[in-house]
């Protein structure tokens, strides 16, 4: 198997298109699109992340993902409206382990725009890069048991429930059990 290097796939993150959307690099002067979404508590309800107070927590996380980039790090893209050009949420890779050719990733989207089928269109294209340039094998995502649209959006991309890990952070005051599902490089190329 080749094993990649991180920084020769992350050095330089591409664009990606969708129809509807263009997935970017995020920039500091997102914050106050992100602000708008990510200080929804109902958009941070099943994630690891606090709602942010204020627009200082979302250019504080843009600045984190900036450094990133220059890092060349495993990271994530902006998801841009082409209608609008409004940056509406994130989606790309919590961690990659090139040994393993596996990686997983994760993703958010503003409120507004919810139930249209938009995340589904993001995670083809970043699972498409994911067994593209990145050579997986496996692709893995997690949700917690209660995040109905975020297991729908695995389901609807060809991925597997694997099962479920009882108790396995502690979040927002309780212990939360997360379902693990997965797809593999042979299922995403059939
Ligand atoms: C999860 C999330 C990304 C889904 O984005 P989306 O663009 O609305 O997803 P899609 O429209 O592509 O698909 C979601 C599907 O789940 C359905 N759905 C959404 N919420 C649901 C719920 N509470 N119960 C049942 N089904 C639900 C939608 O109707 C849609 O199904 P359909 O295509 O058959 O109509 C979005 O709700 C979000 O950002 N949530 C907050 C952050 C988050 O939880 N991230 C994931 C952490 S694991």
């Amino acid at each position: 198997m080749e094993i990649l290097k991180i920084a020769d796939v992350f050095g330089d993150l591409p664009e990606l298109e969708t129809p509807r959307l263009l997935l970017r690099k995020l920039k500091p002067e997102d914050a106050s699109d992100m602000f708008e979404y990510a200080s929804d508590p109902e958009v941070a309800r099943d994630v690891t992340w606090e709602a942010h107070r204020t627009m200082e927590d979302s250019l504080g996380f843009l600045n984190y993902v900036v450094q990133k980039y220059a890092r060349k790090e495993t990271s994530e893209w902006g998801l841009v409206l082409k209608e609008s050009g409004k940056l509406v949420g994130t989606c790309g890779f919590v961690w990659w382990r090139p040994e393993h050719a596996k990686a997983e990733f994760g993703y958010a989207l503003s409120r507004k725009y919810w139930g249209r089928g938009l995340m589904t269109e993001a995670a083809a294209a970043v699972i498409a890069f994911a067994f593209g340039k990145m050579k997986l094998h496996r692709l893995e995502a997690r949700c917690i048991t209660t995040n109905a649209g975020s297991e729908k959006v695995m389901l609807k991309n060809g991925m597997k429930y694997e099962g479920l890990l009882r108790d396995v952070v502690y979040e927002k005051g309780g212990f939360k059990s997360l379902k693990v599902y997965s797809i593999l490089a042979p299922e995403f190329r059939a």
